[in-house]
Formats: C-alpha cells, sequence, structure tokens
C-alpha cells in the first residue's frame, strides 16, 4: 500500500517527494504502515531557533506480549535510521530555509529532535519530515520576537492534567483552531494509572515502570488526533508534574516505591520516555538519572517566562499538619531557587510569568476555624513559598503573574506576601488551568477553598478545558476555556470566564 495517495498528491497540486531538496542519502526504506503515526510537534522556541520533533513507530514495538506481560519488549525491528527534515516559509515548501538529515535511533525510541538555528524572529515556518517512502504531516511553528523587540501582542495557551480515559481532547482542538504564539504545558501529559469511573477510552497496558512501558503510554496519548493537531499548529514549552512518573512522588521518594534505588531507575525510565517524545533540545547521551528542564523562555521584553520543575528537587512531602516546615525545606532545590533569584534580577520584560506546577496561593480546605492544607503543593513548602515571594520582590519585578495547573479546578487568585493578612496588598496575580480531562474536585470543596480563601477570587472545578493568556503593553487577559461535555468527543468549547490584570496594578479583575 503506498503511504502517499497518488490522487491526493495530484489533488494537492504538490509533487511532494519531487520538491524535497537532495539531501545526503535517506536509506531506500519501504514500510509497510505509516510510521509518523505519532505526528509532529516543535518547542523551545528562541528568536532564531526552534525545535523539531518526530518519532517513527513501528507495528511491532507497540505490540504488547499478553501471554507473558513481564517479558521484555520485543526488539526493535529497525536499526538506526535517517530522516530528513525540511523548514519552510510556506506550506507548500516552495520558499525552503533550511533542510538537513537526523538520526533516528533505537536507543531514543526512533525519536527525532532538530534544533533548527539561524531563523528570523516572530515568524511563521513550516516543516515535515521523510524517510524512505513515508512523509509526515506538515507542522507549523514560530520564533519568538527578537530580543530588543516589543511586539503589540502576545498570545499564549497553557494547559495541565490530560487523563486520557476519563475525557477526549476537544479542549485541544479548540486551542488548534486559535490564533497562538505558544502552548505552555504544566504538567501531567500522561497517567501512569486509571484514576476514576465511566472512562471513555483505556489505557490497555498496566501501571508503567520500564522504558518500553513508559515510551507506550506516551505513544498512546500522543495517538490522539486532537492531540497531535495542537501541537503541529504552535510550539510549546514544558514542564512535568508528577503522573509523568508516578502520583505524589517527590525527589527521589514515591509513595508507592519506597526504595529510592529503585525507585530511581524507574523515574530515569520516566524521564528518558519525557524526553524522547516532548520537541525540547537534543541531547547526546542517553543519561536521564537527573533531567534539568526548568528555565526562562524569553519573548522580546514584553514577556519573559520562567518555568519551574517542583517535583525533581523537593523535600519529602510533610505526613501530618503538625510536623514543622522548616527553613531546611525546599520545593525547588536550592540550585534551582538560586537560578529562579538570579533569572528574575536578570529580566527587564514587561510581564514576568512563573510556570510552576500548582497553586501557589495558600488555600485552607477545611470549612470553618479548622484548617487543612494540600501537603503535596506549596501549602506543604512554606518557607520554599516566601523565599520565592522574597525573590520576586527584591528583583522588582515588574508585572508577576504566576500560571499554574494540578488541582483540576481553574483559580484566579491575588498573590500576598502574607495569605493570613486579609489587608495585606495584592503582590502579583495567578492563575490556574482546570484539567484538559482528569476529573475535577466537588462543588463542595470549591465552596470551601472561595469562602475560606478571600484570596481566591474565582474558582470552578466543575469544567474542563485550558487557559488563554492575551498580553500587550497595556494588560494582560486571562480566558479560562471550558469544553460543553469531556465525555463527548464532538464537545464545543466556550470562554467561559475573563479576567484583566492592568500594567502596574497587580490583582484579578473579573470581565
Ligand atoms: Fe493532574
Amino acid at each position: 500500500m503506498p503511504l502517499i495517495d497518488r490522487r491526493q498528491f495530484l489533488a494537492s497540486g504538490l509533487a511532494a517527494v519531487a520538491v524535497w531538496p537532495l539531501i545526503g542519502n535517506v536509506r531506500a526504506q519501504q514500510f509497510d504502515s505509516d510510521p509518523f503515526t505519532l505526528g509532529v510537534a516543535s518547542g523551545s522556541p528562541t528568536a532564531e531557533s526552534v525545535v523539531l520533533w518526530t518519532r517513527l513507530v513501528f507495528p511491532a514495538e507497540a505490540a504488547i506480549n499478553m501471554a507473558d506481560p513481564f517479558a521484555p519488549a520485543p526488539a526493535p525491528e529497525y536499526g538506526p535510521l535517517d530522516v530528513a527534515w525540511e523548514i519552510a516559509e510556506d506550506d507548500a515548501f516552495t520558499r525552503s530555509v533550511q533542510s538537513g538529515m537526523a538520526p533516528a535511533v533505537p536507543d531514543f525510541a526512533h525519536s527525532v529532535h532538530v534544533e533548527v538555528k539561524g531563523l528570523q524572529p516572530e515568524r511563521w515556518y513550516f516543516y515535515r519530515f521523510r524517510c524512505g517512502n513515508a512523509e509526515s504531516p506538515v507542522g507549523r511553528t514560530r520564533t519568538a520576537p527578537a530580543a530588543e523587540a516589543l511586539p503589540d501582542r502576545f498570545n499564549f495557551a497553557f494547559a495541565s492534567c490530560q487523563q486520557y480515559e476519563q475525557g477526549y481532547y476537544s479542549a485541544y482542538r479548540d486551542m488548534a483552531a486559535r490564533d497562538l504564539d505558544l502552548v505552555v504545558h504544566l504538567g501531567d501529559y500522561i497517567y501512569e494509572k486509571t484514576y476514576g469511573a465511566n472512562l471513555v477510552r483505556r489505557h490497555g497496558t498496566g501501571v508503567p515502570s520500564l522504558l518500553y512501558e513508559y515510551r507506550d503510554r506516551y505513544a498512546l496519548y500522543k495517538s490522539d488526533p486532537d492531540l497531535k493537531a495542537a501541537h503541529a499548529a504552535f510550539p510549546w514549552l514544558f514542564v512535568w508534574d508528577d503522573h509523568e512518573v508516578i502520583n505524589n512522588y517527590a525527589k527521589d521518594h514515591s509513595p508507592d516505591a519506597p526504595r529510592p534505588d529503585v525507585f530511581l531507575r524507574q523515574r530515569a525510565a520516566a524521564y528518558q520516555a519525557w524526553y524522547e517524545h516532548m520537541p525540547v533540545p537534543p541531547r547526546a547521551a542517553p543519561e536521564f538519572s537527573s533531567l534539568a528542564i526548568y528555565g526562562l523562555h524569553g519573548f522580546g521584553r514584553l514577556v519573559d517566562i520562567a518555568l519551574l520543575d517542583t517535583r525533581q528537587y523537593r523535600s519529602p512531602m510533610l505526613t501530618t499538619h503538625a510536623s514543622l516546615d522548616t527553613d531546611e525545606r525546599t520545593f525547588l532545590g536550592l540550585d534551582q531557587e538560586r537560578w529562579l533569584d538570579g533569572a528574575l534580577k536578570a529580566s527587564s520584560a514587561k510581564w514576568t510569568i512563573i510556570g510552576q506546577q500548582t497553586l501557589l496561593s495558600e488555600r485552607d480546605t477545611a470549612a470553618g476555624p479548622d484548617t487543612a492544607y494540600n501537603l503535596d503543593g506549596w501549602d506543604g513548602y512554606r518557607s520554599a513559598r516566601a523565599r520565592l515571594l522574597d525573590s520576586v520582590a527584591e528583583a522588582g519585578t515588574a508585572n508577576p503573574l504566576i500560571i499554574g495547573g494540578d488541582l483540576h479546578a481553574f483559580y484566579a487568585a491575588d498573590v500576598k506576601r502574607d495569605f493570613m493578612e486579609e489587608e495585606a496588598t495584592t503582590f502579583a496575580t495567578e492563575f490556574v488551568s482546570g484539567s484538559i480531562t482528569s476529573d475535577g474536585p466537588s462543588d463542595e470543596s470549591i465552596a470551601t477553598a472561595l469562602a475560606e480563601n478571600p484570596h481566591l477570587k474565582y474558582a470552578n472545578g466543575r469544567d474542563h478545558g485550558y487557559a488563554l493568556m492575551h498580553l500587550t503593553d497595556k494588560e494582560a487577559r486571562t480566558e479560562f476555556v471550558t469544553v460543553s461535555d469531556r465525555k463527548d468527543p464532538q464537545a464545543t468549547a466556550k470562554v467561559e470566564q475573563s479576567f484583566v490584570v492592568l500594567d502596574g496594578l497587580p490583582g484579578v479583575n473579573r470581565v
């Protein structure tokens, strides 16, 4: 079966194979099935570079031996492959800009990471891959504004928590059709296990702990057409949360895997699979005992986005509310804290966005005079939160905006230096996206959160979707986009609630 349908080929008016530039020796592979079913993606945009991604998959690799699920993964059918890539100014590839060859090797699950440099700032580009008789879909990406440029506007989406079994990715179908410069994913891109009831589709495999099992899980999630469309439409940035490895892990410790040496092997496998499936800059060596993913991403003088990793370096979770949080405890690790402090001091953008996994603001979850807190979040690491807020204050950050996910509920909050002090000045503004699909909290718990925490100005755990942020010189407008029904593959989406933060005036304003 030819992979490029001849009629389609002629109808499109594109002699696709013929216009590929003559580059190197793409091995004459004849694939029996399309190896590009996971689509294409791009990420880590700068003013002059972007990372292009794809992964070739073959049916034999995806097959799980049901008779013996503990049997080692079947040997890859293919050894190293050469993959041709091309980036152009137009989707017909008549104005080709660069092309080249990239290796796709079994050690990295035949993933391809190409960091294309020498591009123009603030420009749309189109890209594609080819290997043998197979050609990838076309992706679109965009470079960042130049460091000294002040763009009129910058629009991005942020999202988190996309449990595959609990819903369809209609939110991503809606996102893909919008006019965005960037998507930021704040974690829980995959889930390691089945949660909840009324599932609409199944993982079909058990809880991963080995490399090939994590690879299979990513391949399943990335086979979703709506998610593929959102990846093919914009460049993305990523940070992970816990479910990319295992629920509620902290550094080298997991509640479900008590031995750190055993758990760290599992964590390395999960980190490697994450790398293999994300459009992040290429790595030379398959060594994943640690993986630094935090960083600052600049978009001209308008916006800097600092993305944090609150999982890999954190102190162990407190086991009771009675145990004392001490200054020695850390949520980011001391290296990342120092790095963030320096990055904030060096930032002079109009808007400084701190992207982290969860809700930074305090949240008392107990109704009435009692107090209770989520010890897996910043409320279990108060001294670390105070240090982060000190860094923001000392840096003189002009307009700090915090974005997060994790809680499966939308929140908007006035961030205070001391949340117990109702009259304290609002110091930054926080927006947390609800989940793409993952089960939300009860109405009662949302009502309690609003009643107990006056700095929480909005909370919605019933809806699912994502958030948009539109930045200009004057204001940051946030929109919470919700889907009509996450269980309906044809669900529609709408802006449920909008907020504005004015330049120089931190705080949530509903509009
Ligand atoms: Fe989640």
